[in-house]
């Protein structure tokens, strides 16, 4: 098996321009790359590669996916070939593990528990359509709901009889372990060695991974729930994680890229139901709150999330937990809330496909708007309450930080401010204080110009910075922030000739650091560096001594912003990330040199009041230079941040 860090490497290498570029001549098309597919025959091209996204798709025969499912299909190779085949074009080592014997077993568990499961899903399915009680029971049941067989069919439903062990027969009969069983959830151990089925009597939904595996089931009671619980599910084990898995995703993954949209519903049936209605980008939470891991899972096909919930669900206020999150994976979330006590199973059997999919549509609420409503409501009156809910909001809106969202902020902002009935310049001093202290920079971009201006504001409020146990001087944070770009940047290339680290060398020579420890750091950074170790802020943060990893830590996890009207310096155009690292080196380095030149100007000014006249014809021509020089970053940072 190759090694988890190994593939971490593969993957954090690996750039989707360049491998399909081999096989793909490709042209800039705005933010994306434009070619022939390679998939099918074409003329015109249709075949479109997101480096941002790192996915491509053709708009002439559907094939998407991305760098390692493109070399796969291309190469026809497995995932594992895949991965040694990126390994060998990037000159990655490639590291096996001798497989651990847990980890056998874990393997080996998982791999049991989806024997079972398939031969469980086959036998439901069987019971379902080719006995007189599935047929009588379940299918009318099924029937009286709106399903048709081939949605069935399609979504594997089957039936548990309700005899006491008719499942767990079936499966000691075909010589599974019976030690592992139990751990599908499938069956019960009573009385200690008897095996019981836990499903009976239910209509069961398999659970497929995205891959189509079927992983887990949900079994639903036929009719109304009254003593039991109306669905049994999995229990987390070997193969099944539900906070990892949307039901639905393997059938709808197609439809959500294709629509670049992904209806998020409650339940099972609403899926099912949809698909049958031809509606077919949609996942089911199950009614818990959305993990980070299932965001991902959508980010994936789509940036366009539309939670479709029943107006007076339970679930609406557990789905809008952890949305942040969603903000923060750059999601666009709206809402639809279905009216009149149905949910979107019995509301599309109602209405049919076309009304239902023009009330979606007609009803998208935008989910900071709506959450906001929800908590006002909640609020009332109360003035505490009220505050705290400007807070909540303005962390809410703090967490659109991409660069190309900025337009949106301000809207929310606007909206939001109205419907709180408070000043709007307050809203976004608040949304921005919260902002400062957490963005990350490279979302952002810098005119020198203005942060010339800024500098002497900023250094004076560097004394004032609500965060007394980091009390040091502008020069220092400069210093550090240097630092800061070296490690996380200095191999990258800066120009043809020269890698940023280079590029920082040799500005540092007519700049050098004043603080000893970071100065300390620097040196061994150089060291490294020629040493072709390729220091960086990981070898740093493994370094032996504390002080060291510590030092590093504050840099690169707290890292200083250059100006705290950072805010208003946005420039609103996408940029790339490389086109990021490369601003941040040259604004970062521009900016150094700027604080230090300043410093030698006072200090010039100082020693000039002082100096005799033949001084003074020196100390003069300084200030001359010091002058150009000022002029020169100025120049230099006007031409290529100002494009
Ligand atoms: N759910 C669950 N356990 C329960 C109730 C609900 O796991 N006891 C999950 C299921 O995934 C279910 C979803 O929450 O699909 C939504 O619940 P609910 O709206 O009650 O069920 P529906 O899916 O609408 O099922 P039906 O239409 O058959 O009533
Ligand atoms: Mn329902």
């Amino acid at each position: 098996m190759i090694t988890p860090s190994t593939i971490e490497q593969i993957k954090s290498r690996l750039d989707i321009i360049d491998v399909v570029g081999e096989f793909v001549k490709l042209k800039k098309r705005g933010s994306n790359y434009l070619g022939n597919c390679p998939f099918h025959n074409e003329k015109t091209p249709s075949f479109t590669v997101s480096p941002a996204k790192e996915l491509y798709k053709c708009f002439g025969c559907g094939k998407s996916g991305n760098t390692i499912t493109f070399v796969m299909e291309h190469e026809k190779l497995s995932y594992v070939e895949a991965l040694r085949w990126l390994a060998a074009r990037y000159n990655i080592e490639v590291e096996e593990t001798q497989v651990s014997n847990e980890q056998k077993q874990l393997i080996q568990v998982a791999d049991s528990l989806y024997i079972i499961n398939s031969f469980a899903a086959k036998f439901f399915d069987n019971q379902l359509f080719n006995t007189e009680d599935g047929q009588a029971i379940a299918m009318s049941y099924l029937k009286q709901r709106g399903f048709r067989e081939e949605i069935l069919k399609k979504f594997q439903i089957g039936y548990n009889p309700a005899q006491r062990d008719t499942l767990a027969k079936e499966l000691i009969g075909n010589q599974f372990n019976r030690e592992l069983l139990p751990r599908t959830g499938l069956v019960a151990v009573r009385n200690e060695t008897e095996l019981v089925d836990n499903y009976r009597g239910r209509i069961i939904f398999p659970i497929h991974s995205n891959s189509g595996k079927i992983i887990g089931f949900g079994a639903r009671v036929i009719g109304k729930a009254e003593k039991a619980p109306k669905y049994i599910n999995t229990p987390e084990n070997e193969l099944y994680s539900k906070s990892k898995i949307l039901y639905g995703s393997y059938f709808a993954r197609q439809a959500i890229d294709k629509q670049d949209e992904c209806l998020l519903v409650e339940g099972y049936t609403d899926v099912v139901s949809l698909h049958q209605a031809g509606i077919e980008n949609v996942v089911a939470s199950g009614g818990t709150s959305l993990t980070i891991d299932q965001l991902r899972l959508v980010k994936k096909y789509t940036s366009n999330l539309t939670i479709i919930y029943d107006g007076d669900s339970a679930g609406i206020k557990a789905a809008l937990r952890g949305l942040d999150m969603a903000l923060e994976e750059g999601l666009n979330v709206k809402l639809v809330l279905i009216p009149d006590n149905e949910d979107p199973d019995s509301y599309v059997n109602k209405v049919g496909t076309a009304a239902f999919q023009q009330f979606i549509a007609n009803n998208k609420k935008d989910f900071i708007l709506f959450q906001l409503e929800v908590m006002l409501k909640d609020a009332g009156t109360d003035l505490t309450k009220k505050n705290t809910l400007v807070n909540q909001i303005a962390e809410t809106i703090s967490k659109i930080n991409k660069a190309e969202d900025f337009t949106k902020q301000q809207e929310y902002i606007k909206q939001c401010a109205a419907l709180l009935k408070i000043d709007e310049a307050g809203l976004i001093t608040l949304v921005n204080k919260i902002k400062r202290d957490k963005v990350a920079k490279e979302d952002k971009k810098l005119s020198l110009d203005e942060l010339n201006n800024q500098l002497t504001t900023d250094q004076q409020e560097t004394s004032t910075l609500d965060d007394t146990s980091f009390l040091i001087s502008a020069d220092e944070k400069q210093e550090q922030n240097i630092i800061r770009v070296l490690l996380d940047f200095g191999l990258n290339q800066f120009t043809e000739t020269e890698t940023v680290a280079e590029y920082i060398f040799a500005g540092l020579q007519d700049f050098p650091f004043e603080n000893p420890q970071l100065e300390q750091l620097l040196e061994r950074y150089k060291t490294e560096y020629r040493q072709g170790l390729e220091p960086s802020t990981k070898t740093f943060l493994y370094s032996e001594d504390k002080e060291t990893r510590e030092l590093v830590i504050a840099i690169t996890l707290f890292p200083y912003e250059l100006s705290s009207n950072w805010d208003k310096l946005y420039v609103g155009k996408t940029i790339t990330n490389q086109d990021n690292s490369h601003q941040d080196v040259l604004t970062s380095m521009n900016y150094y040199k700027l604080c230090k030149l300043k410093k030698m100007f006072k200090q010039n000014q100082i020693d000039l009041e002082k100096a005799t006249k033949e001084e003074a014809t020196l100390l003069i021509k300084i200030h001359f230079d010091l002058q150009k020089m000022v002029k020169e970053i100025t120049k230099e940072g006007g031409t290529v941040i100002l494009k």
